[in-house]
């Protein structure tokens, strides 16, 4: 298994593992293609600039995990902070270490850039949630926040 920043010829890879996830409706809505070019797109778009980090866990050609991160600068704190936008393992492939390796290459980053944390968010449904995988992996939930929402018309 090997891990690394995604590029756009990623792109095909990336929208093969998305189409296996059985969350999100829309995804299975669309085509193999609309996936395929919204995800080039996207990449194209993320990696632009300095601003984001994709990273890829791969097994030869085939893309088994991912995680997005937004390197954030705030005016309130001393240093930016790294919002965890999505972290995902393959259902196949979950359980063996991937999702953690995919988080240390996160933190290596986070800590080579000087930034003071990183955030997320994590469904109190989910598995994962249930299993403490981020707390196990040293995060702290910060039980006083809510998260808002505000919807727009698409
Ligand atoms: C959460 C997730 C990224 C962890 O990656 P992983 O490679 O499976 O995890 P690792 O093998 O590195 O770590 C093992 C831990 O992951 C969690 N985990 C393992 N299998 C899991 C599964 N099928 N579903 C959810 N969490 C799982 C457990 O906390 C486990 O620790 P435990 O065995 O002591 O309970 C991955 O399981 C996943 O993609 N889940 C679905 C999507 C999700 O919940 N993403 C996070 C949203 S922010």
């Amino acid at each position: 298994m090997k891990i690394r920043r995604a590029n756009v010829r990623d792109a095909a890879a990336l929208a093969r593992l998305l189409k296996t996830f059985d969350w999100f409706p829309h995804l299975q809505a669309e085509t193999f293609v609309s996936t395929r070019k919204r995800v080039a797109r996207d990449l194209k778009a993320l990696n632009a600039d300095d601003s984001h980090s994709i990273y890829i866990a791969l097994q030869g050609r085939q893309v088994v995990g991912y995680a997005t991160v937004h390197w954030q600068p705030y005016f309130i704190l001393s240093a930016p902070e790294g919002y965890v936008g999505e972290l995902f393992v393959s259902e196949k492939v979950r359980g063996k270490g991937i999702g953690t390796e995919l988080l240390a290459a996160v933190k290596k980053e986070a800590t080579k850039r000087g930034c003071s944390r990183l955030m997320l968010l994590n469904r109190r449904n989910r598995e994962s949630y249930k299993r403490k995988f981020y707390a196990k992996n040293g995060w702290t939930e910060r039980k006083d926040m809510a998260n808002f929402l505000f919807m727009l018309e698409k």
